[in-house]
């Protein structure tokens, strides 16, 4: 009777397991990702479905199914539920995560393939240049997405994988358990996109699409995961009961499959067969999408890669040949100097023009001094340049003495002779210092040297700084040229006249750059403190100074024995905020921001939150929360003199302990003893 019952059953439990699994992604691509698949009545009738379904199975009852997300308002709980994490889950790999042996020369693919079985065939692919990442699939599912980690444990990334549209969430007909391996990426066309973005917003730039895939992959928002349009190749399947007993027709089902496998890829049964792969994609990669830095060459069938085996580090039966990075000789014509916002004077090497993987190169950065002297270059000299990973041409060599180049013989007057670095600014030619133990020299003049003025006030209009509208660097260095602008005071008073005779303006823009500075005089003390552009005083830096100083004023008197018992504030940046003020040049900008009405204190209610009460005490946070949301938590604990610190570890003063706190950090958190805070008694502490 019971087995005859559990028959009938069945197929109902699986249906609860199978609805909760679809309306769970179904609110994840409409939250996180606003990509709903399903139609709001869709949606609604399945989860009418489960709902009955759970009561008639009381048993299958589980506080994390979609129907038992609190609240009358469905969307709002829907969402809640999936606040980012604290961090990502670590998740131990079944199978390690290795790397692969590199080669980087034909001879040395020759030597590898002679040690191989006589009739082995090797499976020629593309080598990807991103991050790895292993796909877990259970009953069809992705149920996890690690990161390689250090080989052995990884970062679960799945809400972030999730964001990759070639990636499936569901395959049918497949094994119970397996692993898709494979490299997560960010196109060209996107990192480029995301560079540019960051250049605007005065963000640092990702050196290369590789780097910048690894800060995508690392984000705690998939939303902005989505935007930034990551990409995924797989090329490696394990597990048990998988298809196939050759590694090409296993990756040929995996594509069937519905995973996204690239096509470029061959078996070959000769060194002829393998090095015509390689010179056909060391030149067709350039078209591609992503980044490639080589070949995977991989033993195809899979007992004689078994017999082959595994180093500590390596499988024996598969080896990497990377791409030689494009470098070209050329003439080294001129070294100029450039002076930077901050004063720091970088050399940058002028070239005769060469091509480069696809782009014209005429220049390149120089660094400083002792990187001129550590590679003996002088002008004239031949050069060579090489763009490798890294997106920005480097000068990596001279070649001394060649039939093309004559280097140090050169005759022209200028060339050849020992190279010295200039005493005096290039662009104002004030006796440049060297500070003790840096490597760049800088202009002292702040307030008199172009490029030095025209930066300060770039940044002091900048986004998150005083955010002024129509305001952009090249008006700056128009007005600048003008005479109209010399210093950031200089901004509260331009006249519209001024600004619309100008060519190119003209009124409407006039109004809106007026309107942009009329509405800076509202940003925050705070804010006013970042945009003045102190030395070392950051974003966050600012925020917390203007907190415990909370006008200008008493910033203005404030010792550096008071300035250092800030957070994140040392004696540098102590001695950075009280030369500031000591410069009278300085103190009769601040005057005449302050008569211009530029806010130069915190008001009331900024004042008000601020209190004593976590001083000393570092917080993490984990868990979801009702009242308040994370980061409104974290600028709580600052506000109230606490730290937020990101893991738990015997340093820590309590964890703020929301909804579904992470198992790993409660389970830490028991071990040493560190106790747990609900929302409602973090509130309290804070009355
Ligand atoms: S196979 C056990 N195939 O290169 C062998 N790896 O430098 C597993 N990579 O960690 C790797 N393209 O992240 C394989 N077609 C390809 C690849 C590839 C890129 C990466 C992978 C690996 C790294 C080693």
């Amino acid at each position: 009777m019971g087995d005859l019952f559990s028959q009938i059953e069945q197929p109902e439990r699986e249906e609860i397991l199978a609805l909760r699994k679809e309306l769970e992604d179904a609110n994840y691509r409409y939250y996180v990702l606003n990509m709903p698949t399903l139609s709001d009545r869709e949606f609604d009738e399945k989860m009418r479905r489960l709902q009955d379904l759970e009561a008639q199975y009381p048993d299958m009852f589980d506080k994390n199914s979609p129907t038992q997300h609190v609240g009358s308002d469905l969307a709002e709980s829907k969402a809640k539920g999936r606040k980012p994490k604290a961090g990502f889950e670590q998740v131990a790999h079944r199978y390690p995560m290795l790397s692969l042996a590199n080669s980087y020369s034909l001879d040395e693919i020759q030597d590898w393939l002679r040690k191989l079985p006589a009739d082995a065939e090797i499976v020629c692919e593309l080598k990807y240049d991103g991050l790895s990442i292993s796909l877990w699939y259970e009953n069809g599912n992705l149920v996890k997405a690690v990161t390689r980690g250090d080989g052995q444990k990884g970062d679960n990334v799945i809400d972030n994988i999730k964001t990759i549209a070639t990636v499936p969430w569901h395959v049918d007909g497949v094994p119970a358990h397996f692993e898709m391996r494979g490299e997560v990426l960010l196109p060209w066309e996107s990192f480029e996109r995301l560079n540019r973005e960051r250049e605007e917003q005065e963000e640092p730039l990702f050196a290369n699409p590789r780097n910048a895939a690894s800060g995508t992959l690392k984000l705690l928002d998939p939303k902005e995961v989505k935007r930034r349009g990551l990409t995924c190749y797989l090329y490696y399947m394990l597990g048990e009961d998988l298809p196939a007993d050759n590694h090409f027709d296993r990756l040929q089902t995996a594509k069937q499959w519905g995973f996204p496998v690239s096509d470029a890829m061959k078996v070959c049964r000769s060194l002829d067969e393998v090095n015509a792969f390689i010179s056909y994609w060391d030149k067709e990669r350039k078209n591609l999408p992503v980044a490639t830095d080589g070949i995977v060459l991989k033993v195809n069938n899979l007992q004689q890669q078994q017999s082959l085996g595994y180093t500590a580090k390596t499988p024996r039966w598969a080896i990497a040949y990377k791409f030689p990075a494009e470098r070209q000789l050329t003439k080294l014509r001129q070294i100029t100097y450039q002076v930077g916002r901050t004063g720091v004077v970088t050399p940058v090497a002028n070239l005769d023009p060469i091509q480069l993987s696809g782009t014209m190169v005429q220049r390149a950065t120089l660094h400083n001094e002792d990187f001129i002297r550590s590679l003996d270059l002088r002008e004239g000299d031949m050069v060579w340049v090489e763009k490798g990973g890294e997106i920005i041409p480097k000068i990596v060599s001279v070649e001394h003495q060649t039939a093309s180049s004559p280097s140090r013989d050169a005759t022209e007057t200028q060339e050849g002779q020992a190279f010295v670095f200039p005493t005096n600014c290039p662009e104002c030619g004030t006796p440049l210092v060297r500070v003790e133990g840096e490597a760049a020299w800088r202009c002292p003049n702040e307030s008199g040297c172009a490029p030095q003025q025209i930066g300060k006030i770039v940044h002091f209009v900048s986004r998150k700084a005083m955010n002024i509208d129509g305001l952009g660097e090249e008006t700056i260095e128009l007005f600048f040229r003008e005479g109209m602008l010399r210093n950031i005071a200089d901004i509260y008073d331009l006249h519209k006249e001024d600004i619309a005779r100008l060519e190119r303006l003209g009124d409407k823009s006039a109004d809106n750059i007026l309107a942009g500075i009329t509405a800076s005089k509202q940003v925050p003390w705070a804010r006013v403190l970042f945009a003045l552009g102190i030395r070392m005083v950051g974003e966050t830096t600012a925020k917390k100074i203007a907190r415990r100083f909370t006008s200008i004023d008493t910033l203005q008197w404030a010792t550096k024995e008071e300035l250092t018992t800030i957070d994140d504030v040392g004696d540098q940046i102590a001695d950075n905020i009280t030369a500031y003020f000591l410069d009278m040049r300085n103190l009769e900008i601040v005057n005449r921001l302050r008569q211009a009405g530029v806010t130069m204190e915190a008001t009331e209610t900024e004042q008000e939150v601020v209190s004593d009460a976590l001083a000393g005490k570092s917080i993490v946070i984990s868990g979801t929360f009702a009242h308040h949301s994370r980061d409104e938590y974290k600028d709580l604990i600052e506000a109230h003199g606490g730290k937020n610190v990101g893991s738990v570890s015997k340093k820590t003063s309590f964890i703020l302990a929301g909804e579904n706190m992470g198992p790993e950090k409660r389970k830490k958190a028991e071990s040493i003893g560190v106790p747990l805070v609900t929302e409602e008694e973090f509130l309290a502490m804070l009355q």
